[in-house]
């Protein structure tokens, strides 16, 4: 399975297109927030005045969220600068993705962007009696995988990346040895099964694992020569926080992804061997991982690692959401949205393997399986988000 060409979110704006089915993501870059100002704010006045400043946003996608990010990033600068009695710079933003990525829909909003930032621009100065935020603003797209380099050496200030890091550049592979001795790299042998899960060979697990690392490394040493030194990124994705990667925070959204898969092959709707075949690329790495990679990189320092549980529908969980008691009729509803939100995103990557016909189907099935789940258990995921600092 070719992860650059079937890797991309259900494109356009119609009823199962990502752009409407983003509000999860749209969450979990909120929560991102506070360390996203913070980090920017360390990295104005740790540097001395920078005229053009470079930042990249990598795993853009297409749709609200695509811009969102960006404009958090420019009002921070913006409103920072006055603070710290300096020119806005000018900034050149690149949204990165894919080459499959719907770019003309980001390209498309993009009027309306520059609009918002003109009028906030007067309404400051009308407020305030001077220019507060301004500066020209340069958004270009930069097609291609964040797995390699992207950007010209130390064009960069700041990266940022949200909900995009949790996917790797390739299936892993298992290896084996022929009957010559030699080591040969075969598909993971994971009946059933179409991610890590508590039934799959520990062979299969190191695989992942083993995945992750050649990725993030590559992730890090890319950036570290695109950066400039003193450069910050501020990264988040899913992830774990146990070492354990059959955790139901790591996995179970796969697990019962499976379980729809399943029943379908028991109806014979669709073949068994088409489950075995498929293997997600996807990992959610541990914080120890995360830090072993960053560490034998050697580029970066661990500015600050949080990771949090987010429901499944991206909303922050605190202690008291915990007991929160749904009905059935309020679990199956939630059920519906979170099996939305899979659907725009894993929709071009089964459609290959399961084909495009029985996707209606598919989703029904994990709605239903998704919202039952939901009335006798909370589950979530582990929100990791990490700001890192290019060191000199
Ligand atoms: C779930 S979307 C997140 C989009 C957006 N950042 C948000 O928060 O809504 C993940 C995006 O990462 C992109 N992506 C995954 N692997 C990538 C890679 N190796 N290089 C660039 N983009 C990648 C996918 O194509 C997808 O658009």
């Amino acid at each position: 399975m070719e992860v650059m060409r079937i890797l991309h979110m259900n494109k356009g704006n119609g009823e199962t297109s990502y752009a409407k089915n983003s509000t999860a993501q749209s969450n979990i870059i909120s929560q991102g927030r506070r360390v996203l100002d913070e980090t920017l704010k360390k990295l104005m006045t740790s540097s001395s005045e920078i005229s053009s400043f470079g930042i990249a946003d990598l795993g853009c996608s297409s749709g609200p969220n695509s811009l969102l990010s960006i404009s958090n990033i420019v009002d921070t600068i913006q409103n920072l600068c006055p603070d710290l009695h300096r020119p806005v710079p000018e900034l050149r933003v690149s949204l990165n993705d894919l080459p499959s990525n719907d770019f003309n829909y980001i390209f498309a909003s993009l009027p309306d962007f520059y609009d918002r930032l003109k009028k906030k621009e007067n309404s400051n100065k009308a407020a305030l009696g001077f220019q507060r935020g301004g500066g020209p603003c340069f958004v270009s797209a930069v097609p291609g995988s964040f797995y390699g380099r992207l950007f010209p050496r130390r064009s960069l200030h700041f990266v940022h990346s949200s909900s995009s890091l949790h996917w790797l550049s390739q299936v892993p592979c298992g290896e084996m040895n022929n009957e010559d001795g030699v080591v040969i790299t075969t598909n993971l042998d994971n009946r059933g099964k179409i991610y890590i899960s508590k039934t799959s060979p520990e062979s299969a697990q190191k695989a992942y694992a083993l995945q992750f690392q050649t990725d993030f490394s590559a992730f890090l040493r890319s950036r570290s020569e695109e950066l400039v030194p003193g450069g910050r990124m501020v990264l988040s994705f899913l992830g774990r926080s146990s070492p354990d990667p059959t955790t139901e925070e790591a996995c179970f959204q796969w697990e019962i992804l499976a379980q729809a898969l399943m029943s379908m092959a028991n109806e014979g709707i669709i073949e068994e061997e088409n489950i075995d075949a498929f293997n997600a690329p996807y990992y959610a790495a541990s914080s120890e991982e995360l830090k072993i990679a960053i560490e034998k990189e050697g580029s970066f320092s661990i500015d600050r690692l949080d990771i949090s549980p987010v429901d499944w529908e991206g909303e922050s969980i605190s202690e008291k959401s915990y007991d929160i008691v749904r009905s059935k009729s309020e679990s199956l509803a939630s059920g519906r949205r979170v099996a939305k939100t899979i659907r725009a995103v894993v929709e071009p990557m089964l459609e290959p393997t399961f084909g495009q016909n029985v996707m209606d189907e598919l989703f029904e099935r994990y709605a239903k399986i998704v919202g039952e789940y939901l009335y006798v258990s909370s589950p979530r995921y582990a929100l990791i988000i990490v700001s890192l600092v290019r060191m000199s």
